[in-house]
């Protein structure tokens, strides 16, 4: 029997509690809820009222706990209780994207340091395996690109957009209903959310922290439907796209509206569906898609994680503390579609980079830019 506690009884938290009632008979491995940790009174909420504690002294002094469950969110809290838990050689499972991308690697050296676990495949892409695929494929290849559509708000966002005429107000307030989106909108909208996914993933990658505010961002809020039906015109749509690339030179990432062409897959990741794309030196390209949040998919990537804990084979994640610097954003490459004002002209540029794009631009009136994400 594996004892767990669970910190933070919200949609995650109680998530867990009921796939774990749901579905816990079927599993070869036996999981229990010793203990639920909530500041507010959640007891009547709980199939065992005797769990609820606000204690978390008692988790930490209770050999048979060995796995703890972060559903906190944000960085106060959960930050000292993960590592208080790690610290005494508890395992820790979290969906926090946040702690990841802002103390992922104090976490993981102290994890390493106890012979714990420290598993966060819940932070990015919900119940989409990314970290797991990606961390594997580490062990035998390089990661040479890294791109995908990991917000769900955005994604439904324009994926409505493009298809209905409801107005960008109306969009959200439905997304926000559906508990997609961050108490911020902004968080979502300003492609914040997306970039702390990416920072993780790039962390993976390179084995070094990355700081996700070093990722050039830019908000989905400039869209129009317009700009859909420009885009379309030249067999493109619109995806709130995150995109990391790693060469020789360093890493260079953006989270921003990007075009990807009709026909490629991530084309066709819409509604709040999420979808990773993981390019190594040797594979070349894997896609990874799926459910990008809610309750039960996020609850079930914990879930797989807790599984994976448990099993002997199972090495903990790991990056350095040493941090990684992304290069200017003048130097991230790609093509771009010009909109050129008052003509009725567009034109594609080559391939190039931010600052030779500027140069090239010059004496062109631009009306709007946009940059492809060209693949191969
Ligand atoms: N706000 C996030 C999204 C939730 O829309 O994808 C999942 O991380």
């Amino acid at each position: 029997m594996i004892n767990i506690a669970i910190l933070g009884y919200g949609a995650v938290g109680s998530g867990l509690a009921e796939l774990i009632k749901a579905k816990g008979k079927t599993w070869q491995l036996q999981i229990a809820v010793k203990y639920v940790v909530d500041i507010r009174d959640v007891s009547s909420q709980l199939e065992n009222t005797a769990t609820y504690t606000t204690n978390f002294d008692t988790i930490l002094a209770d050999d048979d706990v060995t796995i703890v469950v972060e559903a906190i969110g944000g960085t106060e809290s959960a930050y000292n209780l993960v590592k208080q838990a790690l610290l005494k050689g508890k395992h820790v499972c979290t969906s926090n994207k946040e702690l990841v991308t802002t103390y992922g690697a104090e976490l993981l050296q102290i994890a390493s340091n106890t012979q714990a676990k420290f598993m966060f495949e819940a932070s990015v892409g919900g119940g989409t395996p990314v970290i797991q695929p990606m961390y594997r494929t580490l062990q035998i290849d390089q990661i040479i690109e890294v791109a995908g559509i990991l917000n769900g708000t955005t994604n439904y966002i324009l994926s409505t957009m493009s298809t209905t005429t409801k107005t960008y107000e109306t969009i959200l307030q439905d997304v926000q209903q559906r508990n997609y989106a961050e108490k911020n909108p902004w968080e979502d909208v300003g492609g914040f959310d997306a970039a702390r996914k990416l920072a993780i993933l790039l962390s993976l990658a390179t084995g070094n922290q990355l700081n996700f505010r070093d990722i050039h961002t830019e908000g989905i809020n400039n869209i129009t439907r317009d700009d859909f039906s420009f885009a379309h015109e030249f067999g493109f749509t619109i995806k709130p796209l995150v995109w990391g690339y790693i060469n020789q030179n360093g890493i260079y990432a953006i989270s921003a509206p990007i075009l990807v062409h009709r026909k490629h897959p991530l084309a066709n990741v819409c509604n709040a569906f999420n979808a990773a794309m993981i390019k190594t030196a040797s594979t070349g390209n894997l896609m990874f898609y799926g459910e990008g949040a809610g309750k039960t998919p996020t609850a079930t990537a914990i879930m797989a994680d807790i599984f994976r804990i448990c099993s002997a084979t199972t090495h903990g994640l790991t990056w350095s503390t040493n941090t990684a610097k992304i290069q200017p954003f003048d130097d991230f490459s790609c093509c771009k579609l010009v909109q050129v004002a008052g003509k009725n002209r567009a034109f594609i540029t080559a391939h190039e980079t931010e600052h030779a794009t500027a140069e090239t631009l010059k004496n062109v009136p631009v009306a709007k830019m946009f940059r492809i994400y060209d693949y191969d």
